[in-house]
């Protein structure tokens, strides 16, 4: 009887939480477009550089706005937490940036802006259309969508190729502080270092700068590294992973391999396996480990699985890995022994020797 109440009882908080979750399912996406629309405008920037609470009449005067859409793109806004409400000097409502808002800044240390611009531009957002098309028969979402895949689009699109680079610093700036706080003793001894498709160089710059006695060599498609900035210590080569890497102490790759299948990848590694020397050489891959059980308080799995999704329908058949997908990658590339260390980030750090 009593097993019979608690089934009963279960199935009764089941169908109140689904009563509510699929609210998420119907409407989440305004969550995206509203953080959108606030980038667009400049609202996390003009409440960011504002000393004191900024009410809506001067945040409206600042924007160009007018006060009343304003005022309910902000009520969305301080519900969800991304701002505060606090009292102005003259009494009446005010605004203040929170730790949420200050990453939807168009600049700073903390900045994701740019990469919910990018998954939020209908280019990104057309594949997704795609999704289900794929599992069923296999077609490529994002060639469905724009005739061409991703790499080939960019190559023709500048634009849409920048808007990648910045959004793909965005993500460097999240994981690099984990990988040089969490485990900075990989980079030691390590004299020279390539980033295969390291973009616009930003986490070769974090690198170095943390650990300055590597001269770095950021190595990506020759439209990216010819836009990319100059910088002290880092060489730019433009060239194509899947022929040949530059050589180098060491070989880093941060969400390179998730953009590729596992015979790809096994060409990208062996290219890799090649540029570094064989006594005491390595290739460091940061990217996802799906499904691993972590010691410390995880809240990251659910980007993971969101990560692959995106792999999905932005990529022709990339994927995240988990562990026995990525030990199989490495072993048909030629490495005899790997190691894999958590860090506080939605990536971990695979160290392989050849
Ligand atoms: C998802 S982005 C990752 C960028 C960077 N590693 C980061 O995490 O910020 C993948 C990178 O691979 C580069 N890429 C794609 N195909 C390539 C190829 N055949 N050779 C070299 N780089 C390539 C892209 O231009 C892009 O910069």
């Amino acid at each position: 009887m009593e097993e019979t109440k608690r089934v009963a009882k279960l199935s009764e908080e089941e169908e109140a939480h689904a009563e509510v979750e699929i609210w998420n399912y119907i409407f989440g996406f305004a969550k995206m477009a509203v953080a959108k629309c606030a980038i667009e405008l400049g609202i996390p920037d003009a409440v960011g550089s504002h000393e004191i609470p900024i009410s809506l009449t001067e945040l409206s005067s600042v924007l160009g706005c007018e006060p009343s859409r304003l005022h309910r793109i902000m009520r969305f806004l301080v519900h969800f937490q991304v701002f505060k409400e606090k009292a102005t000097s003259q009494g009446t409502t005010g605004y203040i940036q929170t730790p949420l808002s200050r990453r939807m800044m168009k600049q700073g240390e903390n900045s994701m802006a740019a990469l919910i611009l990018l998954e939020t531009s209908p280019v990104m957002l057309a594949p997704w259309h795609h999704l289900s098309d794929h599992v069923s028969s296999g077609t490529f979402p994002f060639v469905a969508a724009h005739s061409v895949d991703v790499w080939s689009y960019t190559a023709r699109d500048a634009s849409h190729s920048n808007l990648i680079d910045e959004a793909m610093a965005c993500g460097a700036r999240a994981a690099v502080p984990a990988i040089i706080n969490g485990c900075p003793e990989v980079f030691d001894g390590i004299g020279s270092l390539v980033d295969v498709g390291g973009g616009n160089g930003t986490t070769l710059r974090m690198l170095v700068k943390a650990f300055p006695w590597i001269k770095g060599i950021n190595f990506d498609l020759p439209h990216v590294v010819s836009v990319a900035p100059e910088l002290d210590s880092i060489k730019k080569i433009g060239g194509d992973m899947f022929h040949s890497v530059p050589k180098a102490d060491a070989a880093f790759l941060m969400w390179c391999l998730h953009d590729w299948d596992d015979e790809e990848c096994i060409k990208i590694l062996k290219n890799c396996r090649e540029a570094i020397p064989v006594e005491k050489g390595k290739v460091i891959i940061a990217e996802a480990v799906i499904g691993e059980e972590r010691e410390e308080d995880d809240k990251l799995d659910f980007v993971r699985l969101m990560l692959d999704m995106v792999m999905m329908a932005h990529t022709s058949k990339g994927k995240e890995r988990t562990l026995k997908e990525w030990d199989y990658v490495l072993t048909r590339a030629g490495f005899r022994r790997y190691n894999i260390r958590h860090i506080r980030a939605a990536s971990s750090l695979i160290e392989a020797f050849p």
